[in-house]
């Protein structure tokens, strides 16, 4: 589901060869296609059309200002988890009512630019930060809304143990013991108005059938409170929803939806407000690392293919075992792949290491990889690479971050500018 495609034996995004946009901005780049973004947005939103949810877009997964402009413009919400995040938001013209802020470390400043932004919901972590925001938004005479963030103890297994966020003994959230002794202290507080529950159970989450078990202890849990005299008027159910790194392994949209939107009907048709968190679902197949094979070389049984960028732009092969697909975007028409896949049966295939340029054995974008013969100048793109790539480049090695790129049918335009060499020094020179 999305708009990346091989037409005459290359990629292109859209209408746009891909290798026209490595002509004009260099490489590496970020490329992503409108039109993806733009379905997925509201595919999801179709597919819970029957609950009229509050989506509100994870910036986390890809922030760049031009994106969630347009998001913002199809009347999308936020989540956001920082300072730097609700400041994106607002830039972008985010109706602010409309965003959601998770997160264990707020600090006061940034409690108090959220407050004065007048955000929708602040996503309570802990008794420590409850009493803190509700703390300063009396002193700012204003009034907050506080999503208490449970726990429900439900994972996927499929999930990765550094992103894994429903179980019992996680930094995030309390369980659901504590949330009872947590309304019963703070559910009447007049500044900080508890009035709605959070989950958010991990990501990606690969079924819906987590959810379906922590969204119904959520739901005993609000029916229990609401029995106590709790007014609790909204459910925000967090994002994890998957996106398809190897083609037909993401459930769709409706698939969710299925399971998830009769258990919450009911809440809904009683007047209550339902929150969709997605992010990954939304960006990784809308966007596409584009790099330049710079060396090939030979190590021991080993075909290293050497790239224009690695793991300082695009973390997640290292840091999560990630698979993501990687393909030229020129081939011979016996290679133009019929679907992206681990398993793709193509004759003349090499098994290669994809490597970048940084000073780290973990410096790798896949190994032991099936790729066609590749020469020094050849592109490569690494597919699924919009949620989680570019938000998490860093300047390691003193590499400069790339450009961003949005593709609108045979137009792009450069959402961001490479970075400089002075772009990296700036703040130093103090
Ligand atoms: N809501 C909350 C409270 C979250 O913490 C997250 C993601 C989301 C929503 C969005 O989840 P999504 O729909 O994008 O799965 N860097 C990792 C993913 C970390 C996700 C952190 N929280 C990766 O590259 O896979």
């Amino acid at each position: 589901m999305d708009h990346f495609t091989y037409r005459d034996n290359q990629l292109y995004c859209e209408n746009t060869p891909v290798s026209a946009i490595a002509e004009s901005v260099g490489t590496p780049a970020y490329v992503y296609s409108k039109q993806t973004l733009l379905d997925h947005y509201r595919a999801i939103s179709s597919a819970f059309a029957e609950l009229d949810p509050v989506v509100c877009y994870s910036i986390k997964s890809c922030g760049n200002l031009h994106i969630v402009r347009l998001l913002a413009e199809q009347g999308c919400g936020m989540d956001v988890v920082s300072g730097g995040e609700v400041f994106r938001a607002q830039e972008a013209g985010t109706d602010m009512s409309k965003v959601v802020y998770a997160g264990v470390g707020k600090t006061d400043d940034e409690i108090e630019q959220a407050i004065t932004a007048d955000i929708g919901w602040f996503n309570i972590e802990s008794e420590a930060e409850f009493e803190n925001i509700a703390l300063i938004a009396q002193r700012l005479g204003k009034q907050a809304h506080g999503a208490l963030r449970i726990n429900p103890d439900v994972a996927d297994a499929r999930t990765h143990a550094k992103t894994t966020t429903g179980s019992k003994e996680t930094k995030f959230g309390v369980d659901i013991e504590r949330a009872r002794r947590f309304f019963h202290a703070y559910g009447r507080n007049e500044s900080l108005r508890l009035d709605a529950i959070h989950l958010h159970i991990g990501s990606p989450i690969y079924s819906p059938e987590p959810y379906v078990k922590a969204i119904t202890k959520a739901l005993e849990l609000i029916d229990e409170l609401r029995g106590e005299g709790f007014e609790i008027n909204t459910i925000d159910i967090g994002g994890g929803y998957a996106a398809d790194y190897e083609t037909g392994a993401s459930p769709a949209y409706t698939d969710y939806a299925d399971a998830i939107v009769p258990l919450l009907k009911p809440f809904k048709d009683d007047g209550g407000t339902v929150i969709l968190e997605p992010g990954r679902t939304i960006a990784a197949n809308a966007g596409i690392l584009l790099t330049e094979v710079q060396y090939l070389k030979q190590g021991g049984s080993k075909k290293f293919v050497i790239c224009d960028t690695g793991m300082h732009h695009l973390i997640r092969p290292t840091l999560y075992e990630a698979w993501q697909f990687i393909w030229p975007a020129k081939v011979a028409p016996e290679h133009v792949p019929a679907k992206r896949a681990k398993d793709l049966e193509v004759d003349g295939l090499e098994i290669s290491e994809i490597v970048g340029p940084i000073c780290e054995t973990g410096d790798y974008l896949a190994k032991d990889r099936p790729l066609p013969p590749v020469e020094r100048g050849d592109l490569l793109a690494v597919f699924s690479a919009g949620a989680y790539g570019m938000v998490m480049a860093s300047h390691y090695n003193a590499m400069p971050n790339p450009p961003e790129v949005l593709v609108d049918g045979d137009r792009f335009q450069t959402i961001r500018r490479r970075e400089t060499y002075e772009d990296l020094v700036a703040a130093e020179r103090v």
